[in-house]
């Protein structure tokens, strides 16, 4: 499939989707968005991909936000869906069935930012600078950074982020829990892929169990402590908790 501001390329069953608009920081226009969306909707239930990267094209940003000079004369009507539009992505992103590890090479600014936190994990190389400047345009996140970054960093630095509009470094966003590891620019591909080889070595309906569970102590109205143990409960029966369990008292690796 041939898309106008993403490239897509699958090795090994890792899925690399890299936002293709370097001379604009790879802002994400409303196209960029729909292509994201496609992509996520089809690897959703395909079993040859089994973790995603997402990253950005060239050398100075991940995302630089969302596309400021598509939605400057927007409507408050436009605005909201805009935003609708927004979360239908990244909600498909953060419910993703396989990891979804953030490339941050660089400026990952409001929906940038926002983009890497929707995904499961963030990898961050020296050169990445994270922030929610929106207060600077006179709006707000509103791709779900107020309440993702609350969940990542809590509500003190959250706020302090969100109404100062800094810009932090990728060792100040490690330090606070908003990344997972800081690599050098040449490493940081590497690191992402070494994290998805060894969840691939696992039993994919357990790994996606966890995802599962784990997005549930943030769903309003869900118990995540019932959604564990019914995610428990359904891996049991299954061909991997054979094979998983088999391989264990067998003393071999398992083969799932
Ligand atoms: N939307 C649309 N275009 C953007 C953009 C965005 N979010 N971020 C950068 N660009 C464009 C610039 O307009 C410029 O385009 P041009 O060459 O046609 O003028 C190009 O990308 C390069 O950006 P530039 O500002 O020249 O680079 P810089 O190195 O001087 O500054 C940033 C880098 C990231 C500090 C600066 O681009 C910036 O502040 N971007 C907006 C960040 C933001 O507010 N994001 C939240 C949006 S909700």
């Amino acid at each position: 499939m041939n898309y106008e501001n993403i490239l897509v390329s699958t090795e090994n069953s890792i899925l690399t989707l890299t936002i293709n608009r370097p001379d604009k920081l790879n802002a994400l226009n409303k196209k960029t968005l729909q292509e994201i969306k496609l992509v996520f909707e089809q690897v959703y239930d395909d079993k040859k991909v089994r973790g995603i990267i997402i990253t950005g094209a060239g050398d100075k940003a991940f995302v630089a936000g969302a596309d400021i000079v598509e939605f400057k004369d927007f409507s408050k009507e436009q605005g909201k869906k805009m935003a609708e539009a927004g979360h239908a992505v990244f909600n498909l992103i953060e419910n993703c069935k396989k990891p979804v590890i953030a490339a941050v090479n660089g400026f990952a600014l409001g929906g940038g930012c926002e983009l890497a936190m929707a995904c499961h994990m963030r990898v961050a190389s020296t050169t990445a600078k994270f922030g929610q400047p929106e207060v600077n345009l006179g709006i707000i996140p509103g791709y779900g950074g107020t309440q993702r970054l609350v969940q990542l960093v809590g509500k003190g630095k959250a706020l302090e982020l969100l109404t100062t509009g800094d810009m932090i470094g990728a060792d100040e966003a490690k330090s606070l829990g908003l990344v997972n590891h800081v690599t050098s620019k040449e490493e940081l591909m590497a690191k992402c892929i070494e994290i998805i080889e060894k969840t691939k070595s696992k039993s994919p309906i357990a790994v996606n169990g966890v995802i599962r569970a784990v997005n549930a102590y943030f769903e309003e109205g869900t118990d995540g402590f019932k959604e564990e143990i019914d995610v428990f409960r359904k891996c049991f029966g299954t061909t991997d908790f054979s094979e998983g369990t088999a391989a264990f008292i067998e003393k071999r690796k398992p083969n799932f």
